[in-house]
């Protein structure tokens, strides 16, 4: 046991630099919640590997994020595959030789009717979420012992709170949280910090299709839609990218070593249960 009792003061003025020099693997990075990941610890002075399918938005993003001072790699790849798994690991150590941080936010799980979800829509949903996850954890895991590094997994309050049309989301992100609880044991044996943070409805591409779709059945426009849903289940906000993002950074520093298997809800209050 070492890297989560270590105890490395503040800065004066309340900045915390105890992510600087780390090196972090994020995946599903083009775009939304991963994106806004892979900015936030740029400015705290991370080096990143980058992860998602789309080449040209991964290179997009690189490019802001080196605009802080760090170096970005880039690895186009579907993580449903195995060999993704490996290149990742593999770039990390050849650009980085060391793995900090390993933020697990892929995902891409489809919604609809649950009698209408056919098995490959069940397939590609864990495939990517939950097994993309576990594999990569279990990759870098011998690497995270040695740097006594940080896993953030994001999963979904959806794994808490389901929805009649998110029967595949549910189950999977029921499953992170569980794993990410198992996990979070054998890192207090190995020295690893592993939590896990599941947001509500965060403004990104995913929710614009969620809305877009339920907007036109009810036939309104998405903007009331979006008033709608609030209403309906009862949350203060939507959230953005950037208040996932600006957790996960207080997670993975030394201000948030306490947090160790933590299951934390970033919903504006949509989880109604203890
Ligand atoms: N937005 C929300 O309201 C919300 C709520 C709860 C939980 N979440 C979770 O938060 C995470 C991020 O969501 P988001 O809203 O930012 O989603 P998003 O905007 O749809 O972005 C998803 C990211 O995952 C990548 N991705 C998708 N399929 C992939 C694959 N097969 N292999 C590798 N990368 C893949 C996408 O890049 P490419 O397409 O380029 O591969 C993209 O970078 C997801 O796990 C989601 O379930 C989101």
């Amino acid at each position: 046991m070492t890297g989560h009792t270590k105890q490395e003061p503040r800065l004066a003025g309340g900045e915390d630099a105890s992510l600087r020099g780390k090196v972090a693997i994020v995946t599903g990075a083009s775009r939304g919640i991963g994106a806004a990941i892979a900015l936030e610890l740029a400015q705290a002075g991370v080096d990143s590997v980058i992860v998602a399918r789309d080449e040209a938005m991964l290179n997009s993003v690189a490019e802001r994020a080196r605009s802080f001072g760090t170096r970005v790699e880039v690895v186009a790849g579907d993580l449903r595959n195995v060999e993704t798994v490996s290149w990742t690991i593999d770039r990390a150590l050849a650009a980085f030789q060391k793995i900090d941080i390993l933020v697990n936010n892929a995902g891409a799980t489809t919604r609809g009717h649950f009698l209408e979800l056919p098995d490959s829509d069940w397939e590609d949903g864990f495939g990517l979420k939950f097994f993309g996850a576990m594999r990569l954890c279990r990759a870098a895991w011998p690497t995270l012992v040695q740097t006594s590094g940080s896993v953030v997994n994001i999963a979904g309050a959806g794994g808490r709170t389901p929805d009649i049309y998110f029967a595949i989301g549910s189950p999977v992100n029921a499953a992170l949280n569980s794993f990410s609880k198992f996990l979070a044991e054998l890192g207090i044996r190995d020295g690893v910090r592993v939590n896990c943070i599941n947001p509500g409805l965060v403004r990104t591409d995913r929710l614009t299709k969620r809305l877009t779709l339920e907007s036109r059945e009810r036939r309104i426009d998405p903007a009331e839609m979006e008033y709608q849903l609030s209403r309906e289940l009862r949350i203060a906000r939507i959230g953005e990218p950037e208040d996932i993002a600006a957790l996960v950074r207080f997670v993975l520093s030394d201000r948030g070593r306490l947090l160790q298997g933590a299951a934390i809800d970033a919903d504006a209050g949509l989880t109604k249960t203890l």
